[in-house]
């Protein structure tokens, strides 16, 4: 399972059984804070016509590849050694050629590993080997060119990426998010990273729709049965949580600032992760958005109390709030409860 804050797959049941009774088996659901398309995925699969969108560019590389692929590209512009890559299965072609170029120590190596040395003066990172490193640059490299030169298409691009941040995710070191990284390598850090073909679901994949942006921007151009929201529920900001992977996802090699090598973040930060713009955030994209329902994700320790959160949702229509039992996620020598509530709440306008 992926791991990102707020993942729904071990909640995926309730939030499904609750938008089937709120609309039936059929129908357009929109997922605005889409994440790792864990949901979006669920819907498709149970037949729905889905619109998904995030803040967060790999998000939009999961969902693009999780909801639209309804099997492997062609990758027909392709020319490994000269030659058009017409195999059988072109995907396990491209992973192959990928995973046997030659390592180039540039931008990961640089910035992220223990033998390079940051730009900044920095003390080398550690969110990778050394070799990982440099098997990602040139990986990475290879996709920049590949679509400079127009050899693949914006879909093939995304599985790509898709495919490479999964990797990655296997051996990064770090302890959850990629805020910080580990100061000694921990075991899968130190496995040599390979990209793995990665599995589609191939029915119901014609007419979904992935948008990149800030759902308040997005909401008033989205018509759909109902909306599920899955905000941020605390101040920490994906933006710098999941800055490595967003370096993939855009292929670019921007400043890596500080002792973590975060990069500029200001673009994507999110106001429902603040105490004061948050609530506005929620009204803005219920008002704007052509939606009559709505199924919002929060928990008992989120930002905003149910109550201030009710308060909110009135204003749009009458609300219903379901609370579920939950494990959380705790280090061992956690002081913090084990159980905590989830709170699936919809609101009819
Ligand atoms: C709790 S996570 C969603 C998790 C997702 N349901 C899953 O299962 O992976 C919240 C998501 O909201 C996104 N986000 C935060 N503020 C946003 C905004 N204003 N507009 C769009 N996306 C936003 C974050 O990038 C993050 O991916």
């Amino acid at each position: 399972m992926y791991r990102y804050i707020g993942n729904k797959t071990k909640l995926l049941p309730h939030i499904m059984s609750r938008i089937n009774e709120m609309i039936g088996q059929g129908g357009t659901v929109a997922d605005v804070m889409a994440g790792t398309g864990s949901v979006a995925l669920e819907l498709k699969k149970q037949g729905y016509s889905v619109v998904a969108s995030d803040v967060m560019t790999y998000t939009y590389h999961h969902l693009v590849t999780n909801l639209q692929l309804g099997g492997f590209p062609a990758f027909a512009g392709v020319k490994i050694k000269g030659e058009t890559c017409d195999s059988e299965t072109p995907y396990k072609s491209i992973l192959e050629y990928l995973n046997a170029l030659k390592p180039k120590e540039s931008f990961f190596f640089r910035e992220f590993s223990p033998e390079g040395k940051p730009l900044n003066g920095s003390p080398s990172r550690k969110y990778f080997t050394s070799e990982n490193a440099a098997k990602i640059d040139a990986i990475r490299e290879c996709i920049n060119d590949w679509i400079k030169t127009e050899s693949i298409t914006a879909k093939e691009e995304s599985l790509l990426k898709h495919t490479l941040i999964m990797a990655v995710n296997e051996v990064a070191n770090i302890s959850g998010t990629y805020g910080y990284f580990l100061s000694s390598f921990k075991n899968n850090a130190k496995n040599a990273i390979k990209l793995e073909p990665v599995e589609l679901y191939r029915e119901n994949s014609e007419g979904h729709r992935v948008m990149h942006g800030f759902a308040e921007n997005l909401a008033g151009l989205i018509t759909a049965d109902l909306c599920y929201i899955d905000p941020p529920y605390m101040k920490r900001q994906y933006a710098a949580n999941y800055h490595i992977l967003e370096t993939i996802a855009r292929g670019d090699f921007p400043d890596a600032a500080g002792k973590s090598g975060l990069r500029d973040w200001w673009d994507q930060h999110s106001k429902l992760c603040t105490k004061t713009r948050g609530l506005q955030s929620f009204e803005k994209i219920m008002t704007d958005m052509h939606c009559d329902r709505f199924l919002i994700s929060y928990s008992e320790d989120g930002l905003f109390s149910l109550e201030q959160l009710e308060e909110c949702f009135r204003k749009i229509g009458n609300v219903d709030v379901m609370e579920i039992d939950y494990n959380r996620f705790r280090s061992n020598d956690s002081k913090l409860p084990p159980k905590l509530k989830e709170y699936l709440i919809s609101v009819e306008r």
